[in-house]
């Protein structure tokens, strides 16, 4: 057997990652966090204190940094150059700036290159793979078998994420707005809902429900 795709697009806070994690676990496939991968090459530019709104040089040190994502949906781990860097690829200092570096194309080159390898390896390995970002549907696996674009109003976004990260939801509001504006309207693979992804607003269900629809869509489709 080829091994089922599952991508999940949407924008920040639409549940993506607790969705994605949650449908692996149970059908026992691999996951990889697309987002971390460009996370973590956003922690690796400040640390070595490149001016990320310099694109020419953020196209330039895309190469230098070794990005190992870990494939377990119980542990997903993130690892820059050896260093588990899974908390600090969290702090606003990376959320402020990874839209930015994101929009690189030097970077997305490089890291769609790794998750199309990942995914390869997945669904031999594994029989599978669940996979969550901004692209996926679009660019990274657009033969997936099950494609999904999560969605969710802004406030009840806001209110996940800080509900997880602890902060002002009215800042966490703005900041996931701002993102997605970035995201969406980039000229490299913006974030868009295709005709052929299956819609699933997530405004008001629990993530039991949310995963149990996808479950039967994965289901379905293997
Ligand atoms: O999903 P998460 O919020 O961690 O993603 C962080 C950022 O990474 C997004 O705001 C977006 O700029 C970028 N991203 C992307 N393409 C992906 C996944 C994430 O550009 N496939």
């Amino acid at each position: 057997a080829e091994g089922t795709v599952v991508a999940i697009d949407g924008p920040s806070g639409s549940g993506k990652s607790s969705t994605a994690r949650g449908v692996a676990s149970a059908r026992g496939l691999w996951y990889l966090d697309t987002g971390a991968m460009y996370r973590a090459m956003t922690w690796w530019m400040q640390h070595h204190r490149i001016d990320v709104d310099d694109a020419a040089a953020v196209a330039e040190a895309a190469g230098r940094p070794d990005i190992t994502m870990g494939t377990d949906p119980a542990d997903p781990t993130v690892r820059v150059d050896g260093r588990d860097v899974a908390r600090e690829i969290r702090t606003r200092e990376v959320t402020a700036q990874v839209s930015a570096v994101s929009a690189v194309p030097a970077v997305r080159n490089r890291l769609v290159a790794e998750q199309r390898e990942v995914i390869a390896r997945g669904r031999r390995r594994a029989g599978g793979i669940v996979v969550e970002g901004r692209d996926i549907t679009t660019v990274v696996a657009p033969d997936a078998a099950v494609k999904i674009y999560l969605t969710a109003s802004a406030a009840a976004r806001a209110d996940r994420r800080s509900g997880e990260l602890g902060g002002d939801v009215g800042a966490v509001q703005a900041d996931l707005v701002r993102r997605d504006r970035i995201d969406s309207s980039r000229e490299d693979s913006p974030l868009t809902q295709t005709a052929d992804a299956l819609e699933l607003e997530t405004t008001g269900l629990g993530l039991d429900d949310v995963v149990a629809i996808v479950l039967e869509l994965v289901d379905r489709a293997g």
